[in-house]
Parts: C-alpha cells; sequence; structure tokens
C-alpha cells in the first residue's frame, strides 16, 4: 500500500475520531518536490565556477528576493546546521552519494564549534541537525566526537541553582539574571543523546533538570507558554516570563510553542516519564485550538492585527514534525488526531500558497524570524525547510510500517 492510499484509509477512520478529518497527501511527490529545490540550491551554490564555499550556509531567501541569502558559520550564526540536515534527509531520501559528499562538506564547517567554549545554548540546533543526522545515517566516529565534546560545551551552561541552561550569556544584563528561551528545550536531545552513546550520564539528569524547571515556571495556567523566563542567577528564584520575539510578554508566540511541543515530546522520548506525555498534549492542544483553518498558525496568536497579520510557516512545520512522533505514543483516538492534524499542517504546507515551486529554490514561503526586530517576515526561511523535510520523511516512515 503507498503513503498516499494509507491516508485517505486513515482519513476515513477518522471522521469518527475527530472533527477534522485528515486531508489527501503524497508524501512522496513533496520528498521528490524537496530533493528538485535541493539541487536548484546546490546548483545556486556553486555558481558559474562550479565550487561552494561550504562556511557559507542558506538561511534565508526574502519575500520579495528569489536567491539564498546565505550567512557564514560562526558561533553567533544560530541556523547553520539545518543546511546540513536538510542535505542529510535529502540523502537519507533518495540514496545519492552525491548529496551525502555535499552534506559531508558542509557538516565539517561545523566542526570548530565542538572546539571553542559555548557562545549561547543554539549548539544543539547547530550541531545535532549536521553532525546528529550525519552521525545517524553514517556512524562515522569522528561525527561521534564531535556530538559529544558539544555536549559537555553545551552543558557548562547549566545553573545549578536555578536548573537550566543559561540560554543567552549575552543577555544577562538586558533581562536581569539568568536567562532561559523556550527554544531551549530543542538542545536537551543533544544532551539526552551524549549520556547514552559514551558521554557523562549526568548530562541527562541536567536535561532533566531542564525540562522540569521549565515545566514549572516557563508556561502559564492555559499551557501557553513565554519565550523567555528570567531567573535570579544566585537564589534560582523564577523572576518573570517575558518575550523577546513575540508580540507581548502575555502572548502566544507561535514558534515558542511550536518548540515546546517538539521539546517535550522528545523528553518523554528519552525518558518515558508519563509525565512529559501528559504535559505535552496539554501544550499541544492550546496550539492546536487556536489555529487558523489550514492549519498554518499567524505568527503571534494573539497579534491584533490577524487576520492581517503574517503567518509562520516554520511553526507549522516544527509542529507538523512533532505531531507526527508524538502520534506515536497515544494509541487510540488522540494518536490519531495528532496525526491528522499534522498530515493537515503537511498538505497546507505543500500547497501552492505556501510552496516556493519555481519561483525560489527554497522548499517553503511565509515563515516569519523575528516580527519586533522587523528581521524575516513572511520569508522563506531554512529551519522551515529543515522541519518540513523531517517530517515528510518520518511520515513516510510511519506509512511504510
Ligand atoms: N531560536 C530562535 C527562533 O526560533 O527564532
Amino acid at each position: 500500500m503507498n503513503a498516499k492510499t494509507l491516508c485517505a484509509g486513515f482519513g476515513l477512520c477518522l471522521l469518527a475520531a475527530c472533527t477534522t478529518p485528515e486531508r489527501d497527501f503524497d508524501v512522496d511527490e513533496a520528498l521528490s518536490y524537496c530533493d528538485g529545490q535541493v539541487r536548484r540550491t546546490l546548483a545556486e551554490l556553486k555558481g558559474t565556477d562550479d565550487s561552494i564555499d561550504y562556511t557559507m550556509m542558506p538561511r534565508n531567501i526574502a519575500d520579495s528576493l528569489d536567491s539564498w541569502h546565505c550567512r557564514k558559520a560562526a558561533k553567533e550564526e544560530w541556523c547553520s546546521g539545518f543546511w546540513p540536515g536538510i542535505l542529510w534527509y535529502d540523502y537519507e531520501a533518495t540514496g545519492d552519494e552525491a548529496v551525502r559528499e555535499e552534506a559531508e562538506q558542509f557538516t565539517a564547517s561545523l566542526k570548530f564549534l565542538s572546539e571553542t567554549p559555548a557562545f549561547d545554548h543554539d549548539l544543539g540546533f547547530l550541531v545535532f541537525c549536521s553532525y546528529g543526522n550525519g552521525y545517524r545515517l553514517t556512524h562515522n566516529p569522528e561525527y561521534k566526537q564531535v556530538l559529544l565534546n558539544t555536549a559537555d560545551t553545551l552543558a557548562t551552561l547549566f545553573n545549578p541553582r536555578v536548573g537550566t541552561i543559561l540560554s543567552w550569556p549575552r543577555n544577562v544584563a538586558l533581562y536581569g539574571g539568568h536567562n532561559t528561551i523556550m527554544d531551549n528545550m530543542i538542545n536537551l536531545e543533544l544532551l539526552f543523546w551524549a549520556a547514552k552513546n559514551g558521554g557523562d550520564p549526568h548530562l541527562a539528569e541536567i536535561a532533566v533538570s531542564h525540562a522540569d524547571t521549565t515545566m514549572k515556571y516557563h508556561f502559564r495556567p492555559d499551557y501557553s507558554s513565554y519565550h523567555v523566563a528570567v531567573y535570579d542567577t544566585l537564589s534560582g528564584r523564577f523572576l518573570r516570563g517575558v518575550t523577546h520575539q513575540g508580540h507581548a510578554d502575555s502572548s502566544m508566540w507561535a514558534r515558542g510553542q511550536a518548540w515546546a511541543i517538539y521539546g517535550y515530546t522528545v523528553v518523554y522520548r528519552e525518558t518515558r516519564d508519563e509525565r512529559y506525555l501528559d504535559f505535552v498534549q496539554k501544550v499541544a492542544d492550546v496550539y492546536l485550538k487556536r489555529l487558523p483553518e489550514d492549519y498554518i498558525p499567524y505568527w503571534d496568536f494573539d497579534d491584533p492585527a490577524i487576520p492581517d497579520a503574517p503567518r509562520d510557516a516554520s511553526a507549522a512545520c516544527v509542529v507538523a514534525s512533532a505531531l507526527l512522533e508524538l502520534s506515536t505514543y497515544l494509541p487510540g483516538d488522540k494518536g490519531e488526531e495528532y496525526r491528522a492534524a499534522a498530515i493537515n499542517m503537511l498538505a497546507s504546507l505543500s500547497s501552492d500558497p505556501y510552496r516556493c515551486g519555481d519561483a525560489k529554490p527554497a522548499f517553503l514561503l511565509h515563515s516569519t524570524g523575528h516580527k519586533p526586530a522587523g528581521s524575516e517576515i513572511d520569508a522563506s526561511i531554512i529551519y522551515a525547510d529543515y522541519y518540513y523535510i523531517e517530517a515528510l520523511l518520518r511520515l513516510k516512515k510511519m506509512t511504510e510500517q
């Protein structure tokens, strides 16, 4: 049975299980589209002299432009791991050795991150998306060492009095204390991985402490999240929840909530502690309940400009990927509801209004990076593409089981 037929079958089951049945969706067509766009990007990066600067990573394509803006891999550039990660996923989907060679070359440009002190918490994004996927697919021992060293580096930001990793050392004075951002949940996966793969077992305890402290302080009673939690550095006391990239301190910034859904799904996978499984459903449900009809959130659920506010396709990609995994831990109606929601997100993302198509070499349009700073609004952004192809591969594997 191919993926499309199977999806259609599930859709019928879901008519009884939830109000919105999943849409028909062809995952193979979507993966083939991604492969075509990857090849266009590689051709663009090669330029006319057929050579690539492997330290320059595609980051975004502004709404008004049609070619990638690249940024040099650097400790301050949090998005450098996504393009190598996309190449690894495309290699996984196609088995094309030429794509693997490109993935290796871009990945190698990030090795310096395992050899320098931590700049901030983004080491998980940077190194797990690149080296982590590379190691998963190749078992290259050099990749393993980079991952283990980077996990140790990330752990240097842990403050045991607070119980979390300091996300932005550079912003301690700005926020008046130890700051932890919701995005930081994604970096816990590297610590869990290292603890299980020859690293210090204490790394998993750091990850659990971070998850528990974040669960306690970083959410409002309705399970929507703050972007930033500020703690007293010395006493560890929670001081306040504020925003950095959202509309307001009290609003639900879409990608922040997406990081929370993804992060607690990983924490449940790694611990099998039912507290996290229960919690992540609440965090997911407040997000799902407030989505517009096409399943792609506005950049912040509380922007008063809605429905004229920009969307954030990247949040939809992160949540689609997370919900596909989460659905496998929840047999019965709830799992089916999450799976259907994820497929509906992917169906929307794969439709003409959200696809770059021939216009640009990225996969997707309409992501929003940092609206309050006026940056990457309604753009193609590399992390949207990364979580999109990850979600497609997850769905493909699920339908083939
Ligand atoms: N980690 C930064 C962001 O989600 O924009």
